[in-house]
């Protein structure tokens, strides 16, 4: 058999309101509907190749070879890519990013969204949005919404076939920046796949998950409208109900530093003097402080004074992942 090639570029996706918690594990069904703006520039490229030659799939990352569960999890979606094209062909798959991964960067999200795209290319399969956003779904949830480009919602859905993301509005419907400040970038104690697994132990998350369609709605027409303060408040309120259940599952998930709370102290603060900022924060310690572009350098000069902030990085909004 020919060596089947292809290579596909996904940016990573900063979830405004978050995707916490699943309702079914194996085809990631969410528990709750989510919204999130793709960020440009912070980005995965990777490269696939089926051929008959090799007798088990290979994977490195950033020039690293992967085994053990990384390589598993590859392996597994490539099993769902082969199921679907029909062919039981190996496949050499290479990574690149150029942000750190398993530090609240949704490097997952780039990492599956560019794989389900290459994957199937290579495969020499011809999907529509709807159906690599599903499948993207299947290696990383939040994956699903680094397909479509811009902001994007992921319907939450009735089943596998209508649970996949579609974009909301594109990348030039509202300026907005993402200052991604980076305070530790260890990678997390606790990757999100085991995370969603203990949501449903903590008290809170029948409340958040009850709550998740007014948020939703309100998000997407603060969005829509570019009205900051209605986003700011909703941005902020989702992150910290994401947080709450988090501290309080079985057992509890601390993934904020104190540095963490000290940059959502004073985003909110500068908020209160008029700067349009706000803050939300993933699975791990870095804040992202969204502002509109205009203001993101001066945002970024003032996160960058503040005790313990390491690096921040300013990402616009990006498009959908894209075949190069
Ligand atoms: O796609 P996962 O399994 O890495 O989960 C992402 C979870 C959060 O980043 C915390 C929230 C989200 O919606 O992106």
């Amino acid at each position: 058999m020919p060596a089947l090639n292809a290579t596909a570029l996904a940016n990573s996706n900063i979830a405004f309101i978050k995707y916490w918690g699943n309702r079914e594990e194996t085809l990631r069904l969410p528990a709750n509907g989510s919204i999130s703006m793709n960020l440009e520039g912070l980005e995965t490229r990777t490269s696939v190749t089926f051929s008959g030659n090799g007798q088990k799939d290979s994977l490195t990352i950033n020039n690293k070879s992967i085994t053990g569960p990384g390589l598993k999890r590859v392996n597994d979606f490539l099993d769902l890519v082969r199921q679907m094209a029909g062919i039981n062909a190996c496949a050499e798959v290479e990574s690149k990013s150029n942000f750190p991964a398993g530090a609240g960067i949704a490097s997952s999200a780039a990492a599956f969204s560019a794989l389900a795209l290459a994957a199937t290319k290579a495969a020499g399969l011809e999907l529509g949005e709807a159906d690599l956003s599903r499948l993207a779904r299947r290696g990383s949830g939040s994956a699903c919404r680094s397909i479509p480009g811009g902001f994007v919602e992921w319907q939450v859905g009735t089943g596998e076939a209508d649970s996949y993301a579609v974009s909301i509005a594109p990348p030039g419907h509202w300026d907005l920046a993402d200052c991604i400040v980076v305070v530790s970038s260890e990678h997390k104690a606790t990757g999100s796949t085991e995370g969603h697994a203990l949501a449903g132990t903590s008290p809170l998350q029948f409340a958040r998950v009850a709550d998740t369609p007014r948020r939703l709605e309100i998000c997407r027409n603060a969005i829509l409208q570019r009205d900051f303060d209605a986003f700011a408040e909703i941005v902020e309120l989702d992150s910290n109900m994401m947080h709450a259940v988090m501290m309080t599952s079985r057992p509890p998930l601390f993934y904020w530093q104190p540095s963490s709370l000290t940059v959502m102290q004073a985003v909110r603060s500068e908020r209160a003097k008029g700067l349009p900022v706000c803050y939300t924060i993933d699975a791990g310690p870095n804040v992202h402080v969204i502002t509109e572009k205009t203001q993101a350098e001066q945002v970024a000069a003032l996160l960058r004074t503040l005790p313990d902030v390491t690096e921040v990085r300013i990402a616009s909004v990006g498009g959908p992942a894209r075949l190069i």
